[in-house]
């Protein structure tokens, strides 16, 4: 029987926050509608995990191959994208949220991309949760985006390097990776930080995960014993584990 974590409540969960389409579609709705719902879902998550004492959530809101989506859903994307900024920026900030956008940005318009440096800048001094929203991201593009980088600057190719030319190099590894709606995969997201992190697969369409499903994913976590590589032998019950992160 593996011992349980040390630290019962992760520091970092990251999200897969899928399902907005079925839960529309089965309401008879359209997509956009249950992204609209996702929305909200993640507000209130934002806030539960505040609540908790989460220092870090980062959530998969747009994917390098969500352009192959239906234009009318891409472009609902956007626009919600814009609304949503306007709508909750003021709260996030006043709620002590630091927020990041993560993600290719040439693509995006210049509303949007001005959008996503405005709401950095005002919520830059938070630090009560910093929230990574990445929206055109993708695991393999933030790889080879870091590699360029390197091979720009002459730099030598290492792993403590690619680390800290990756985009989400202002936080440490997530502890604990969640998708929702059912699927059972990591669909690009985070390849190289999730290495080490306990996955959780919850049934719940994103639109309906609620606090009692985010218990549940931190139940799971706080049951698991990470030995990141070692044996169960060599870890020490109340010493939190980690990889050693780049200085
Ligand atoms: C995956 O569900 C979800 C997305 C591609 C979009 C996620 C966006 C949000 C939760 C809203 C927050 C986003 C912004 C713009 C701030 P899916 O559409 O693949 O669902 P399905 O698997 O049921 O079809």
């Amino acid at each position: 029987m593996a011992r349980t974590n040390s630290t019962a409540v992760p520091h970092h969960v990251a999200i897969v926050m899928d399902g907005n389409g079925r839960w529309a579609t089965r309401r008879f709705l359209p997509r956009i509608a249950g992204h609209q719902q996702g929305v909200g879902a993640l507000n209130r998550c934002v806030q539960a995990c505040m609540a908790r004492g989460i220092g870090v959530l980062t959530v998969f809101a747009f994917s390098s191959e969500n352009w192959n989506r239906p234009a009318e859903e891409v472009s609902g994307l956007m626009e919600l994208l814009a609304l949503s900024l306007a709508r909750e920026v003021p709260s996030l900030k006043a709620n002590g949220v630091q927020l990041h956008f993560v993600g290719e940005r040439q693509q995006l318009s210049d509303k949007v991309r001005a959008g996503l440096t405005q709401a950095e800048a005002a919520t830059a001094e938070n630090s009560r949760l910093v929230l990574n929203v990445c929206f055109n991201y993708g695991g393999r593009w933030d790889i080879a985006q870091a590699a360029r980088k390197l091979v720009a600057s002459g730099e030598e190719i290492t792993e403590m390097a690619l680390d800290r030319a990756l985009s989400l190099a202002h936080v440490p590894d997530p502890d604990l990776l969640i998708r929702t709606g059912g699927e059972l995969r990591i669909s690009n997201f985070l390849l190289w930080q999730a290495a080490y992190s306990e996955l959780h697969f919850s049934d719940k369409l994103w639109p309906d995960f609620d606090d009692a499903a985010l218990d549940e994913a931190i139940a799971f976590y706080a049951s698991r014993e990470r030995r990141f590589g070692k044996t169960s032998g060599q870890i020490t019950p109340g010493t939190p584990q980690t990889t050693v992160k780049a200085a």
